[in-house]
């Protein structure tokens, strides 16, 4: 006799009958049919369609012949919904995707650290984080059900002192992205923000894990704001942050988002590896924010001004002065709007 399913068994259930009644939209599938095709008791297909409808999927119920078919799914960040119709090859075909945590960056050093055979390319995801980190120290507001909360774990072949590019490198897809759902307003400023009409919709953090000549892993840390509401963030940054939703005046799905920058990520990395952002600066000019701009940059204990007359193929910006042109690794950009 067939038994009753654990709640971790019935879940996988409910994703196999979501996967399978959703590939195929048109056809009602009778639950019966599900129960003979998974062997399964008629039952355990009657509890695993109610965890779908809790999840927030919806299905059409024939009562006459107790069949069923796919309507639309939630806007949730589970791994069926991450992996479903994701294109990538390597990137994200490995997925950890949590509920709550503190950070999801967190859980990436410590699976890197912890397992040398984590696959390049795993990435762990989170509807909510309760201590999103953020560049310099400062921390990333992580809201549950609204934003995507991603860390990339990836183990490259290039030396440590090609690690930095990829900041830039990842800010690109994420503009290439986000131009997709929002055309003609997105622009990255430099080092790795993106903005969506000059307020900050999109931050990164890359963290290095290096020996001499080896980098053992990096994580690509990043916080996409969604489907914040307009008037949802706190007081500190209320005035320089948004949400696509906000711009945009209605919801993304999620899942979508994250599945179309896990393809352009995959591009960008690809190229990247190649030949560092040489493919890329024509389209990093196009989303570039300080393009032109006169601006000062803070770097250690420097602050450097100059105009920004672009990018070098390290990803390191580069400022004409009066005298001459150099170029800058890292740092905390300001416009000097009185010269710009
Ligand atoms: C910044 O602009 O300061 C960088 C923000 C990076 C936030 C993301 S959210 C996912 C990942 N986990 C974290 O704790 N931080 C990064």
């Amino acid at each position: 006799m067939k038994k009753k399913l654990s709640h971790v068994q019935l879940k996988l259930l409910a994703e196999k009958i979501i996967l399978t009644i959703r590939n195929n939209d048109k056809k009602f599938f009778s639950q019966k049919s599900l129960a003979k095709r998974f062997k399964v008791k008629f039952e355990n297909i009657t509890s695993a369609t109610e965890l779908l409808t809790e999840w927030g999927y919806k299905l059409k119920f024939n009562s006459k012949d107790k069949s069923l078919n796919f309507l639309s799914s939630p806007d949730i960040l589970s791994d069926t919904e991450i992996k479903y119709k994701l294109k990538t090859k390597v990137i994200g075909q490995n997925v950890l995707a949590y509920n709550r945590v503190k950070s999801t960056n967190d859980i990436a050093s410590t699976m890197a650290m912890a397992k040398a055979k984590v696959p390049h390319g795993t990435i762990i995801t989170a509807n909510e984080q309760t201590r999103g980190r953020g560049r310099l120290g400062r921390s990333w507001h992580s809201p549950p059900g609204s934003g995507i909360y991603l860390s990339i774990i990836l183990k490259p072949r290039f030396s440590p002192d090609k690690a930095p590019g990829i900041s830039i490198m990842t800010a690109l897809a994420l503009a290439e992205t986000i131009n997709e759902f929002l055309p003609g307003k997105v622009q990255i400023k430099w080092p790795n923000d993106v903005f969506i009409n000059g307020k900050k919709t999109s931050g990164i953090l890359t963290e290095l894990s290096a020996e001499k000549n080896k980098i053992n892993y990096l994580i690509v840390g990043i916080g996409i704001n969604v489907n914040q509401p307009p008037g949802s963030f706190p007081d500190e940054i209320k005035e320089t942050a948004t949400s696509i939703r906000k711009v945009l005046r209605k919801k993304t799905n999620r899942a979508d988002l994250l599945k179309s920058f896990l393809l352009n990520f995959e591009k960008e990395y690809d190229l990247y590896c190649k030949n560092q952002l040489s493919d890329s600066l024509k389209r990093l000019k196009k989303y570039s924010y300080l393009q032109d701009k006169h601006v000062r940059i803070i770097s250690g204990n420097e602050k450097i001004d100059g105009k920004v007359i672009g990018l070098s193929s390290d990803g390191s910006i580069i400022l004409e002065q009066k005298k001459e042109t150099i170029s800058v690794a890292s740092g905390e950009v300001t416009i000097d709007v009185q010269k710009t």
